[in-house]
């Protein structure tokens, strides 16, 4: 297992390129099960994750090609088996987005339960209550959801909870069933629109997207194309953090900087000059110490869970107190046990983290025990005086492509050495 080890250092100063959406990619190779012909998805991200799903769909029989450029091709059409097994689905919880478009498709899915994970107990029931609302026979046997349906009948869908993946499933559920639906209370994170927008490209019939009611009219089948995913938001969050931090002056580009409102406006809080272009963000810290900024995560468009781990990093080593509160996932916390290895001053009480911020973060080694928890460490360790070790990166490689190349070309001082 490798691990990474971060000399603290200076500002981090210059231009990343942002890769396309992890949350976006999954969900769109999932839905090519939906499409009769091959579809080619452009802009995926290299990550452990993608490789996750595109095994997953080789297993079912699917064929899936990858050519020099990343742009994935796949075709559902050699399809044979319709199983998503324990091994893929508890390395990668995104697994259940095949169970929608499984059923929809081809009237079955046997798709693993996920079980709890680092952050978490994060159920699956509501994705399997609006599949039986779609007309979904759907049992719980050996540790698997296995779903039955002749074809899929719209209906209202009123989502007790805001969730992403949940409104993803149904949504790609509904584009092939008969009639119409209407899903209330979707999520409006702009995955979810980039998911609806590739399935309207391959013919699809989808409104709403963006809001909480999403309409989708059932057709009776999709047809290949080509699209390209949209920029990772937490990805160029995550870099402008790490120059934030560093009290540097970090680019993004290959963005969407509307999709960073909640985020930026934090950064400028903390002190961070913020500018935006055309598909580019800059801040700018002036040499500055950050100011401490209180961080409540919500739903898009409010604050990213995603995000808030990044934040602790920077309330660590910045001028005042602050809270920070998780209030979607119920154990989002552990980095904040590891990040007091550095010398961070955090008390945690319940959902809320008080953060004192501290002159300096000293090296020590850590573990990375999920992919936003492991980002925060990484950029804690970008400050702490002395080399920091970073223990099980595979969380990093799952959700950030070639994160110490890009680092190091901002002036970070980061090697991948072998644990
Ligand atoms: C997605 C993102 C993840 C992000 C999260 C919240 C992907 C692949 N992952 O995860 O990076 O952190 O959104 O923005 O897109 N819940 C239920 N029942 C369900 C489903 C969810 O109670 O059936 C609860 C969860 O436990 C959690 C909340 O709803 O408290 C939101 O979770 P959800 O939006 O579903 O997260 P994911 O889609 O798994």
């Amino acid at each position: 297992m490798d691990a990474l080890q971060i000399e603290g250092g200076p500002p981090l100063v210059g231009e990343v390129k942002i890769s396309g959406a992890k949350n976006a990619a999954l969900p769109i190779l999932a839905a090519a099960l939906l499409v009769d012909g091959p579809v080619t998805i452009g802009n995926v991200p290299h990550l452990q994750d993608v490789t996750t799903s595109n095994e997953l769909l080789g297993r079912m029989g699917v064929t899936v090609s990858i050519d020099e450029k990343m742009r994935v091709t796949v075709d559902a059409s050699t399809i044979a088996h319709f199983v998503a097994p324990y091994e893929l689905v508890k390395t990668m919880r995104a697994s259940i987005l095949v169970l929608g478009p499984l059923l929809a498709r081809f009237g079955q899915a046997d798709v693993s339960l996920p079980g709890g994970c680092a952050i978490g107990a994060r159920p699956v029931d509501l994705h399997v209550a609006g599949l039986s609302q779609l007309g979904a026979d759907i049992r719980i046997e050996n540790g698997f959801i296995r779903a039955r349906a002749k074809r899929l009948r719209g209906c209202r869908l009123v989502l007790d909870t805001v969730t992403v993946t949940g409104t993803e499933n149904l949504m790609m559920a509904a584009t092939l069933a008969e009639g119409t639906t209407i899903i209330e209370n979707a999520a409006r994170e702009p995955e979810v629109v980039d998911l609806a927008n590739f399935l309207n490209v391959m013919g699809a019939r989808i409104r709403g997207a963006g809001s909480a009611t999403l309409v989708i009219e059932g057709v009776d089948r999709l047809h290949g194309g080509s699209y390209d995913v949209l920029p990772d938001r937490i990805e160029a969050g995550t870099y402008l953090l790490a120059g934030a931090i560093t009290r540097g002056r970090v680019k993004v580009r290959d963005v969407e900087p509307a999709h960073l409102d909640a985020v930026l406006a934090k950064i400028s809080e903390a002190g961070g000059e913020v500018t935006t272009g055309d598909r580019w963000i800059q801040v700018d810290m002036h040499g500055q110490r950050p100011r401490s900024v209180d961080i409540r995560t919500a739903p898009y468009p409010a604050f990213p869970t995603d995000m808030q781990a990044q934040f602790a990093a920077l309330n660590s080593v910045a001028e005042g107190v602050a809270t920070i509160t998780e209030t979607i996932f119920e154990n989002r916390f552990m980095h904040m046990v590891e990040m007091r290895r550095l010398g961070a001053d955090i008390r945690v009480e319940g959902n809320t983290a008080i953060i004192r911020g501290v002159p300096r973060l000293t090296a020590a080694p850590v573990m990375a025990t999920d992919l936003r928890a492991s980002a925060s460490l990484v950029l804690a360790a970008l400050v702490a005086e002395g080399r920091t070790q970073i223990e099980r990166i595979y969380h990093i490689d799952r959700g950030y492509e070639r994160i110490e190349e890009k680092l190091n070309a901002l002036g970070a001082d980061i090697r991948r050495v072998p644990a």
